[in-house]
């Protein structure tokens, strides 16, 4: 194994978008974040607004550029928006060595991006260091151990929090990818040399994957850190994926959340507005009808199609999925919530194919 890392801990996920204040709005007001830390042109950076959010283990970053007459803005910020409008654009790991890390990332394979890099306020220095993830993404190597501030230089504290701060998402299960054909392979390849995740499981072709996909799931050796990788399995067949790609390009396609109660952070986030992907409810009647479920009282179908939660069973273990729908007007990027019960530690591969037969039971039966 190519152990970089002697534990994996996600430091915080950036996210570029257009106009990002409304969004934290939402984020603090609907999914119950608090947020932290800005940085904007009240500290000192003209063109540039960039908010930290955090629940439970879960930092996330919303940053954005905005053009001003005299002065030019962030360069890379904006081409991000240009091309993606909104999504995952930076994935940040704490490490103890950044240098370490990446002059051994690097020597493995990795496509440098930033070199290491130390910066520095009254409140002390952080260092970091960036490699290539698929096109236009990157894997940061953070370590802000020397710095008392709070969060990084140029950002100023600014506390604001809904319900008493009672949080429902307690940290990020998996970070999933749509990609090209042929790119499963070659970024599960490229990870596993510059970071050292391993693939775990896989779905491939086959007259039992029903899906239209290959899906690679890459997991670090302590599982702390997940990246799901999914392409078309054929340019021959139509797929959701190869659709994805045609309208909006391969990335990140989407954050997933953990919660300890799904069906109470739906109902919650139901009553602050949010808006949830819908499931048929073919779908439910083929759990009914599967006999999997009937035995367990920790699982109510009934419920379930109540708060549009879907499950994946294995023995005696679940996951509960909810999908939240694209979080900007692009409709590509969205947060999936999920809730691992009993130790369920699967990918919802079975489900995937069920999911498929019940919207094909919907066009038949349209
Ligand atoms: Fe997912």
């Amino acid at each position: 194994m190519n152990r970089i890392f002697d534990r994996y801990e996600i430091d915080y996920v950036e996210i570029i978008a257009p106009m990002v204040k409304p969004l934290v709005y939402w984020h603090v007001h609907a999914l119950g974040f608090t947020l932290i830390a800005c940085s904007d042109i009240e500290s000192g950076r003209p063109c540039f607004s960039s908010y930290l959010l955090k629940s439970g283990k879960i930092n996330l970053l919303l940053t954005s550029a905005y053009p001003m007459s005299k002065v030019v803005s962030d360069e890379s910020v904006r081409s991000f928006i240009a091309h993606n409008y909104c999504g995952v654009k930076r994935i940040a790991l704490k490490v103890d060595s950044v240098k370490d890390v990446f002059a051994e990332s690097v020597s493995k394979g990795a496509f440098p991006v930033l070199f290491p890099t130390e910066t520095e306020d009254t409140n002390g220095s952080i260092v970091q260091a960036a490699i290539r993830l698929y096109d236009d993404r990157e894997i940061v190597f953070c370590n802000r151990s020397r710095y008392g501030g709070i969060f990084q230089p140029g950002y100023n504290a600014c506390i604001q929090h809904t319900n008493g701060g009672q949080e429902y998402l307690s940290f990020i299960d998996h970070i999933a990818a749509e990609l090209r054909i042929n790119e499963c392979n070659y970024w599960s390849d490229y990870l596993t040399r510059a970071i050292g995740t391993e693939v775990v499981q896989s779905i491939r072709p086959g007259a039992e994957n029903k899906t239209g996909m290959i899906l690679n799931i890459n997991q670090s050796f302590d599982r702390n850190l997940t990246l799901v990788m999914a392409e078309p399995d054929s340019y021959r067949n139509p797929s959701k994926v190869q659709k994805n790609i045609d309208a909006f390009g391969p990335g990140i396609h989407h954050l997933a959340f953990s919660t300890d109660d799904l069906v109470s952070a739906a109902k919650i986030f139901k009553t602050k507005g949010v808006e949830f992907v819908n499931f048929p409810s073919s779908y439910y009647n083929l759990l009914r009808n599967s006999g999997e479920f009937h035995h367990l009282e920790a699982i109510d179908i009934d419920v379930l199609e109540e708060n549009g939660i879907i499950v994946d069973k294995e023995g005696d273990t679940f996951l509960l999925q909810k999908f939240i729908k694209p979080i900007s007007d692009r409709p590509f990027f969205l947060y999936e919530i999920v809730q691992r019960v009993n130790g369920y530690n699967g990918f919802a591969l079975k489900n995937i194919n069920v999911l498929k037969k019940a919207e094909e039971m919907e066009i038949a039966n349209a």
